[in-house]
């Protein structure tokens, strides 16, 4: 096959990121500090919201074990998981030994669902252990319900840590994701909206949580002449140049969004008449997704699977929905609060190539793949 591979979401240079990697370099800052990094961390806190403070680190991995760290989750621990996500947002509960919990979607917006939520924290309180910690994700940039988990949140006095690495420009109620938790993660890795070719970032509300980010992402170095630790540290800082690219992205983060919600729009125009397929979509005007990867749901997964080889076979990379936390070999002996929602998605779910960087020749080749497919199979 001759045809050029059409990606799900490849990376978008703006333009400018090769000048602060020469700075970097100018000035030899080749080191997971400097003046990218200060900077990209401002970009940050002013595109987010100006209060916040951040630290940019080496992965929103890294941003998501600091934050448990930082809220205290220790081995044993329960910790509250959204189950459709990507593994990264589990992960680092096990890393601290912590036992993950997980929890079904709501229809409306693919994330945590409020009643199973509360279910889960009554029936864990019950039996004995509160839990530490509630991960909430933003799915392919789409806002949980943040009224209500924020609610659920207060009224237990339990921290939520807002994995917000797929949502980066979305909002509710026209706040920034990120902003809304005790901590917000985001994530920079080469298929995110934008891109620092590997990165992440942890958002907090004030100076001091983020100095002690910096602190264990730095190997917990105290305060003396030689190597003087008394907790565990971490190698979880940014290198200058990873950040010089970012800075050169943050000034394109608008555009991005724009860009990826236009994908969406494509998606929606193709099936407005096809009563098979239902393309994601906010539910109401308070939410406001980056669509950082446009998604259709269909009738079966066996039309799921016919459609994602029909565009393979075409050199179109598509890709079936997370599969939820709870189905992984991996986490299947945990606790899991809901139905099957998450389940359903996860069969009959396909997310789209949706990168903002797609040609008008990429999109006719997806819109061809897609009028066939469904033409023939009606
Ligand atoms: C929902 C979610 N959480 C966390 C991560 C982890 O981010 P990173 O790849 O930067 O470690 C990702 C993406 O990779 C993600 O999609």
């Amino acid at each position: 096959m001759n045809l050029e591979k059409i990606w799900l979401s490849s990376p978008h240079m703006g333009g400018n990121e090769q000048k602060y990697v020469q700075e970097a370099f100018d000035t030899n800052w080749v080191a997971p500090l400097g003046p990218n990094v200060s900077g990209l961390e401002k970009d940050i806190e002013h595109y987010l919201k100006e209060d916040m403070h951040v630290a940019a680190l080496s992965s929103g991995t890294a941003a998501l074990h600091l934050g448990l760290v930082l809220l205290g989750v220790k081995a044993g621990d329960e910790v509250i998981c959204q189950s459709m996500t990507f593994s990264a947002s589990a992960n680092p509960i096990l890393y601290l030994g912590a036992i993950p919990v997980f929890i079904d979607s709501e229809k409306d917006t693919w994330n945590l669902c409020p009643i199973a939520l509360e279910e889960a924290i009554i029936d864990r309180m019950a039996k004995g252990k509160k839990p530490k910690a509630i991960i909430g994700v933003h799915l392919y940039g789409m806002p949980f319900n943040v009224d209500a988990i924020m609610a659920i949140s207060k009224k237990y006095e339990i921290p939520l840590l807002e994995d917000s690495a797929e949502a980066l420009g979305s909002t509710y109620k026209g706040q920034k994701c990120g902003t809304f938790g005790t901590f917000g993660v985001l994530s920079f890795n080469g298929n995110k909206i934008i891109t620092t070719s590997g990165g992440g970032a942890l958002a907090c509300a004030n100076k001091e949580q983020k100095e002690k980010a910096v602190f264990f992402a730095t190997q917990s170095r105290d305060n003396a002449p030689h190597y003087q630790h008394s907790e565990i540290g971490y190698n979880y800082r940014m290198s200058n140049i990873c950040a010089g690219i970012g800075r050169g992205q943050m000034e394109v983060i608008d555009l991005r969004v724009s860009q990826r919600r236009a994908m969406q729009l494509f998606y929606q125009e193709i099936f407005k008449d096809n009563n098979s397929v239902s393309v994601f979509k906010e539910p109401t005007n308070d939410y406001f997704s980056n669509h950082w990867l446009s998604a259709i749901v269909l009738e079966s997964y066996e039309k799921r699977e016919a459609l994602r080889l029909a565009l393979e076979a075409s050199n179109i990379e598509s890709r079936p929905l997370w599969k939820p936390m709870h189905l992984q070999p991996i986490f299947q002996q945990y606790p899991f609060y809901g139905g099957k929602v998450a389940e359903t998605l996860f069969e009959k779910g396909l997310c789209m190539p949706s990168g903002s960087n797609l040609q008008l020749g990429d999109l006719e080749r997806i819109e061809k793949v897609l009028n066939t497919f469904f033409s023939k199979s009606k």
